[in-house]
């Protein structure tokens, strides 16, 4: 489960990423979900890459707990497809799947009806490069951090304590509209942003 090669978050997201937030912890994790439900609207996709152990769950976690959710999220491994209800007069579908045909399974039969009907979904995938789609979506890509500092000479990996960062990027107008205001939800949790490009060597085009 090693990461995949340095560059593979640049070609997946391209040009798209419009915010790269620092997850120190896994609560900042969560509280990157708090300040996502913020924006989230009934009929919306937000596709969650990342390798194992990255910490794609915990963020859903914080997300829909801020909308309402009552009990716990698992996750659906299994199923393909956890249905929960939000306060939020919509549904929350929390998919998670690691192939491609999987991902296609989701996004093509069993979300977007749901999705149409007034649901809103996450859909955990394992890979970092997304593939391109042709609908509204936001994608939002969980990475281990490049310099994480594995504490007491524990290996970085899945389950691993450290940093993380994610990447957002919207696809559609739609979620381009709402960037600032996510920006802003984010902010307000005390979560750093880092420019878009890495920070230290110039950064975006
Ligand atoms: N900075 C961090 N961000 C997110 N999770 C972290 C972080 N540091 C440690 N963790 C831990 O890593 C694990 C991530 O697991 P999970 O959210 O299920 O990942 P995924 O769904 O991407 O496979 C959790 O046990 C979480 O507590
Ligand atoms: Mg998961």
């Amino acid at each position: 489960m090693s990461a995949p090669i340095d560059g593979a978050l640049d070609a997946a997201l391209g040009q798209g990423v419009e915010l790269v937030v620092d997850a120190p912890d896994a609560v900042s994790m969560a509280l990157v979900g708090e300040a996502l439900a913020t924006v989230l609207r009934a009929g919306d996709t937000v596709l969650l890459g990342g390798d194992l152990g990255a910490g794609k769950t915990t963020l859903t976690k914080g997300l829909a707990s801020a909308l309402g959710v009552a009990g716990p999220v698992t996750s659906p491994t299994f199923v393909l497809v956890h249905s929960y209800r939000t306060d939020r007069g919509f549904d929350l579908l929390h998919a998670d799947v690691w192939r491609l045909e999987q991902l296609q399974e989701a996004i093509d039969l069993a979300i977007p009806e749901l999705v149409e009907d007034g649901a809103a979904a996450v859909v955990e995938w394992g890979e970092r490069a997304a593939p391109a789609l042709d609908r509204e979506c936001l994608r939002v890509v969980v990475d281990f951090s490049p310099v994480s500092p594995a504490p007491r000479g524990e290996e970085a990996g899945p389950g691993a304590e450290g940093p993380r960062e994610v990447y957002i990027a919207p696809a559609g107008q739609s979620w381009a509209g709402r960037i600032g205001a996510l920006r802003h939800a984010l902010a307000a949790r005390g979560l750093v942003m880092h420019p878009v490009g890495g920070g230290g060597e110039g950064g975006a085009r």
